[in-house]
């Protein structure tokens, strides 16, 4: 099929990427001629693993383009996916302004049928706006739109894997026409029928995806609804940290026995700094929003959210249980990134403790294998370092803040010896005490014995 993708951010360039790996054409576009000249020339301007296999091989065999111009590829597909931005807006509720813009274009640039395919994080009823807008704005040129809702379940660092095999795929339709388009579009996700770019373990023999047809609201409530129930589980198991702390259990005994239970599962309890990213924080912000407008009391969801903001707080106070007074203390930071294996800051509560810490007075020297070129343009204040070793020299305190797997591999001993003090708060529970305990650090983690 002929797609065109509205949007090359983490979700549009990894859906205009493997729908081409898939056997489709695809033209993607952007109103950054920044990012879209970059990928022109054959760079990527995010780093999401597989897609450097992905795009370039697509390219190569004609099957991925890009376009500066917007309104240009709107011709260009029989199915339009909208992958814009939803930011938040100060009262919470999502910034659907570009959603309105770009329909706006797309109704008056077609000239054929267009399947316009809403893949952007909106909250309910935003399908029934989408295609009032169609209707308004093209209302001179009586081509036909249908809509559908194709909520995207993409983690950032494995989202290629996670678009080649997913769990479940999720279209919201109004007609069989829109359906059957759709399926078109899946199929060789569906039959697994295409060569898997990237090894993952569901490939190639691993189980089909669930194909759930449902309504457009559903559709979107069901996104919403996912990654709010994920923020909930996190901000859960985060109290239940604070409560082992104080009775001295070990929460990493607590949720394995916990997770067991396939009722309860066992991903999505590690307790920390809580969560953060582009997704969690504002679809939750968005989704309590949206149950407030529609007069359903669901401040459950606002408990999640307090909580998740308090655990810098607690953080932080840890620390200062250790050290005292943090003005004029040199700190080490590792992990600036919200989560590992990306280098998207945004909303990480590295960030937010970072900042925390400045202006209470430390200095700080951090790295992070991905994020450190981001984090720069907006903590200057910050001394970056070259690895993991030079931010723990002459440090205080040695602050873990994102669990990036290869920190759990270094050698602890000569940061011991190059450290002013050997204090370790470790905000992901990514070390283990007892052997911290041996190396010779004070070791502090989230809800386990000291
Ligand atoms: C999230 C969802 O997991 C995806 O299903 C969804 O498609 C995506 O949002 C989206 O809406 O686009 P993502 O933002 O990539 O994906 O990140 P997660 O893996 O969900 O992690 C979110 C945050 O929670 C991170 O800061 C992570 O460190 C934190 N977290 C995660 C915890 O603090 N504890 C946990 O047990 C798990």
């Amino acid at each position: 099929m002929k797609i065109s993708v509205i949007g090359t951010g983490y979700v549009g360039l990894v859906t205009g990427a493997c729908l081409a790996e898939i056997g489709h054409e695809v033209v993607c576009t952007d109103n950054d001629a920044e990012k879209i000249r970059i990928l022109e020339s054959g760079g990527i301007p995010i780093y999401e693993p597989g897609l450097e296999k992905v795009i370039p091989k697509a390219r190569k065999e004609g099957r991925l383009s890009f376009r500066a111009k917007p309104a240009d590829s709107v011709g260009a597909g029989d199915a339009i996916f909208i992958c814009v931005g939803t930011p938040p807006l100060p009262d919470g509720g999502a910034d659907l302004s570009a959603i309105d813009h770009v329909a706006r274009m797309i109704a008056t640039e077609a000239k054929s049928p267009k399947l316009v395919v809403e893949k952007s994080t909106v909250p309910a009823r935003t399908g029934e706006e989408l295609k009032r807008a169609l209707t308004v704005y093209g209302r001179n040129s009586q081509v036909k739109f249908r809509v559908a809702s194709n909520p995207e379940f993409l983690r950032e660092g494995t989202a290629v894997g996670d678009f080649l095999h997913p769990d479940r795929i999720v279209v919201g339709v109004e007609d069989e026409i829109a359906e059957r388009q759709m399926e078109e579009i899946y199929r060789p996700v569906i039959e697994k029928k295409f060569d898997c770019p990237v090894h993952d373990s569901k490939c190639p023999n691993g189980p089909s995806p669930t194909w759930l047809v449902t309504t457009i609201n559903s559709a979107e409530l069901i996104k919403h609804a996912s990654n709010s129930f994920l923020a909930l589980k996190i901000s859960y198991a985060n109290m239940v940290a604070d409560l082992a702390e104080k009775l001295g259990a070990d929460i990493g005994e607590v949720v394995r026995a916990m997770g067991l239970d396939p009722r309860i599962g066992s991903s999505f309890l590690s307790a920390g700094l809580g969560f953060g990213g582009f997704c969690l924080p504002k679809d939750l912000q968005a989704f309590v929003h949206l149950a407030e407008r529609s007069g359903v009391d669901f401040s459950m969801l606002k408990e999640a959210e307090k909580i998740n903001k308090k655990r810098i707080d607690h953080f932080v106070e840890k620390l200062k249980s250790m050290i005292w007074v943090v003005r004029g203390k040199r700190l080490g930071v590792l992990g600036l990134a919200f989560k590992p294996n990306t280098d998207d800051i945004r909303f990480a509560p590295a960030i937010d403790l970072v900042h925390r810490l400045i202006s209470e007075g430390a200095s700080i020297r951090a790295f992070d294998p991905e994020a450190m070129e981001k984090t720069k343009t907006i903590l200057p204040q910050v001394e970056f370092a070259k690895n993991a070793y030079e931010t723990a020299k002459d440090a205080e305190a040695l602050l873990i803040a994102t669990e990036w797997p290869e920190f759990r591999k270094l050698d602890w001993e000569k940061i011991r010896d190059s450290m002013a003090r050997p204090l370790i708060i470790d905000g992901r529970n990514l070390l283990s005490p007892a052997e911290m305990k041996n190396l010779g650090f004070e070791y502090r983690s989230f809800g386990r014995p000291d």
